[in-house]
């Protein structure tokens, strides 16, 4: 149980508070490479901040505060020129440093443009992926995970915005039970109330196909915590004891057989973009894919129906599943009311290393996978358990529906998936082409 006080200490986000200035020293995804191809600009809200991020006709990609100096209209409806952004009200210009070029209505010798300048912030590309920094300079490098140096890979990326704060996702992550409970029992129940499966089936605790959870363990290690399970039937020589799975500090996790990265990105206290980093293997046929090609898809977020009723079929895959305890906790989840046990031992890990890293800052340093040799960033490899099987022997006992396309994570959204499961005439048709959410009805990232 933590204190009102260290629970805001540990979720606020915004300039000037203890987490805002860790998470300052990161670059966060906050666009797919593909989304500035389709539209030039897009509105974007980052650690509390607003901002809009654009591409110019020279290829230059610029992340400015939103509001225009002038008389502050937003620069998300800008237009794009060759060298910079021109605020479509009154023409004023600004560069990818927040410069103002021109002010077409002052005079032709005017210094006023010179004295002009927004707030800027750097924004790197990589792996078909936009990152932005905000914090202090020099910027670190953009860590170079295994994921985006992987070759022989089709990626797509699913992007949502989740509205809670990113904490609370995150503490999920160091929480396995829950995927024996939510993501094996619940997954039987709902597909019983969807009807895929015999109301009659059992889906308790003594079928013989889910895995059961006798043992988990954390460590801290060089780039986050490693997640550690024994399952029944298993011991420590199981991978999935000896090699565990990372929490990659402070955001991401690697998960699904190894091939996704859950990337957590707070937006401000109470939302979070969420990008599902996916690699596939390479199959007959793929063509090859250019960073700015690579496919992004929407994940729709659970809810209920018009009479309150949960919306099952929102429910029937881990990403739905997380989604709806993420989002049942409240925008900020209450700590202070919370009753944690022996099985939260990872969670609670969590919070003493974001506090260590807190202090860290504070003292002047840099924080855990703040990187800055190029040396050490070419490829950053992180423990996975399916790395030595190929098989994620995590899911050896869930229950696919006949027939259905992998719902592992968002997985069942994916165009990749999709596109495969067409050629290989499995049907798609009971899964849903993308649903608005709030990533698509306007809401500011
Ligand atoms: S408000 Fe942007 S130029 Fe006037
Ligand atoms: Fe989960």
């Amino acid at each position: 149980m933590l204190t009102v006080e260290m629970n805001d200490r540990l979720t606020q986000v915004g300039p000037g508070t203890p987490m805002g200035d860790l998470l300052r020293r990161y670059w966060f995804p906050i666009a797919a490479t593909k989304e500035l191809e389709e539209s030039p600009t897009k509105s974007i809200r980052l650690l509390g901040e607003d901002l809009t991020l654009y591409k110019d006709r020279s290829g230059t990609i610029g992340l400015l505060e939103s509001a225009c100096a002038h008389r502050r209209v937003n620069l998300l409806y800008g237009i794009p020129e060759e060298h910079g952004l021109r605020c479509p009200y009154h023409g004023w210009m600004y560069d990818e440093t927040g410069q103002c070029l021109e002010m077409p209505a002052e005079a032709p010798d005017s210094t006023f443009p010179e004295r002009v300048k927004l707030l800027s912030y750097p924004v790197q590309q990589l792996a078909g992926l936009i990152f932005a920094y905000m914090g202090p300079a020099p910027a670190p490098l953009v860590p170079n995970w295994d994921l985006f140096a992987h070759e022989n890979v089709v990626r797509d990326i699913g992007l949502s915005v989740v509205p809670c704060n990113w904490l609370q996702i995150m503490e999920n992550s160091l929480d396995p039970v829950h995927v024996e409970w939510l993501h094996q029992y619940y997954t039987n129940f709902v597909l019983q109330r969807m009807g895929t499966i015999d109301e009659s089936d059992n889906f308790w605790r003594d079928r013989a196909d889910v895995n059961k959870h006798v043992k988990t363990g954390f460590d801290v290690f060089e780039h986050g915590i490693v997640k550690r399970r024994v399952l029944e039937g298993d011991d420590e020589e199981n991978a999935n004891w000896r090699v565990g799975h990372p929490i990659l500090f402070p955001n991401i996790l690697r998960s699904g057989n190894g091939n996704t990265l859950q990337i957590r990105v707070p937006i401000d206290d109470t939302h979070t973009l969420y990008v599902y980093y996916n690699t596939h293997p390479v199959a007959e046929g793929d063509p090859a894919q250019t960073d700015e090609e690579i496919p992004y898809y929407i994940v729709p977020l659970p809810g209920t129906d018009e009479r309150g009723r949960p919306s099952w079929s929102l429910l029937d895959h881990n990403a739905g599943q997380d989604n709806m305890a993420w989002l049942s906790q409240g925008p900020i989840s209450q700590r202070w009311r919370e009753t944690l046990g022996e099985s939260d031992k990872g969670l609670i890990m969590f919070r003493r290393l974001l506090q260590e890293q807190m202090r860290i800052v504070d003292d002047g340093g840099d924080p855990m996978n703040v990187i800055r040799d190029p040396a050490k960033n070419v490829n950053i490899v992180t423990p996975f358990e399916a790395m030595e099987t190929g098989v994620d022997t995590r899911q050896r006992g869930r229950r696919l529906r006949e027939g259905a396309i992998s719902t592992g994570n968002s997985g069942k959204y994916s165009p990749v998936n999709r596109e495969r499961a067409r050629k290989a005439g499995i049907p798609v048709s009971d899964i849903p082409e993308n649903a608005p959410n709030l990533a698509q009805a306007g809401t500011t990232l």
